[in-house]
C-alpha cells in the first residue's frame, strides 16, 4: 500500500469523543516502550508524527491519525507501566478497556511485544482480553533489529509455542524493526486486505 496522506486527528481520553468517521480502524496496544508510537512513524514514513521517548509513559492519550483519508491508525498508552502513580495507571486502564469495548470501528488491534523478551503474563492477558471482546488481534513482534537473527528465531519460536497454548491457532504475527523498517510492507500489505475485506461492510454504515 502507498501512503498518501498521514494526518493527526485528535488526542483524546474518551472513546465517545473520537471522530465519527466510519472508516476502518487499527490500534497498537503494548507495554509501554515497546515501540508502539516508532511503529507508527516507520509505517508512515514520517518522524514525529506520534511522539516518541526513550523513557516509558510517552503516549498518554488516544491519538487519531487518519491515513490516506480510507483508514484510522490508533496509539495509544502503554500498559503496564509501573513508574506512573496507582490512580494515574487506573486512569489509562479505565479509558484503553473502554476504547477496545465500545469503538465500533476497530477491525484489529495489534499487541506489540519486544521480540527480545519471553511472553509476558500481563500481554498474554490482554490477548485474552481481546478474545473475551471478540476484537481480532495480531501479534507484532518489535525491535527485531536488536537480536542476531540465530537468537530471534528462536526466541520467537518459543514465544508462539507459549501463545499456542492459550490459541488454538496463531494470531497473524509480524516481526518488524522501526529503525531498520523491517516488516513495513509486510504489516501495510495486510492492513490493506483486511480495507478490503471489511469494504462493504462500512460502505452500509
Ligand atoms: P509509550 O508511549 O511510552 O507507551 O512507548 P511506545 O511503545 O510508544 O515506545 P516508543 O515508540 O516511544 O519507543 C520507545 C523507545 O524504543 C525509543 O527510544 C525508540 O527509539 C526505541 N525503539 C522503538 N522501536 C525500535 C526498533 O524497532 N528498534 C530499536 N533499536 N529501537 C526502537
Ligand atoms: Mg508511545
Amino acid at each position: 500500500m502507498k501512503i498518501k496522506t498521514a494526518d493527526f486527528v485528535v488526542s483524546n481520553t474518551n472513546v465517545e469523543k473520537c471522530p465519527q468517521d466510519k472508516i476502518p480502524e487499527y490500534a497498537f496496544i503494548g507495554r509501554s516502550n515497546v515501540g508502539k508510537s516508532s511503529l507508527i512513524n516507520m509505517l508512515m514514513e514520517r518522524k514525529d508524527l506520534a511522539k516518541t521517548s526513550g523513557k516509558p509513559g510517552k503516549t498518554q492519550l488516544i491519538n487519531h491519525f487518519k491515513i490516506n483519508n480510507e483508514w484510522f491508525l490508533v496509539d495509544l498508552p502503554g500498559y503496564g507501566y509501573a513508574q506512573v502513580s496507582k490512580t494515574k495507571r487506573k486512569k489509562f486502564q479505565g479509558y484503553i478497556t473502554d476504547y477496545f469495548k465500545k469503538r465500533e470501528q476497530l477491525v484489529c488491534a495489534f499487541v506489540l511485544v519486544d521480540s527480545r523478551h519471553d511472553p509476558q503474563k500481563i500481554d498474554l492477558e490482554f490477548m485474552q482480553f481481546l478474545g473475551e471482546n471478540q476484537i481480532p488481534f495480531g501479534i507484532v513482534f518489535t525491535k527485531v533489529d536488536k537480536l542476531p537473527s540465530s537468537k530471534l528465531n528462536k526466541q520467537i519460536t518459543s514465544y508462539k509455542r507459549k501463545v499456542l497454548e492459550y490459541w488454538e491457532s496463531l494470531p497473524v504475527n509480524f516481526l518488524t524493526s522501526s529503525s531498520n523498517k523491517h516488516g513495513r510492507e509486510e504489516l501495510l500489505n495486510f492492513i490493506d486486505s483486511v480495507n478490503k475485506d471489511v469494504a462493504d461492510d462500512f460502505n452500509q454504515k
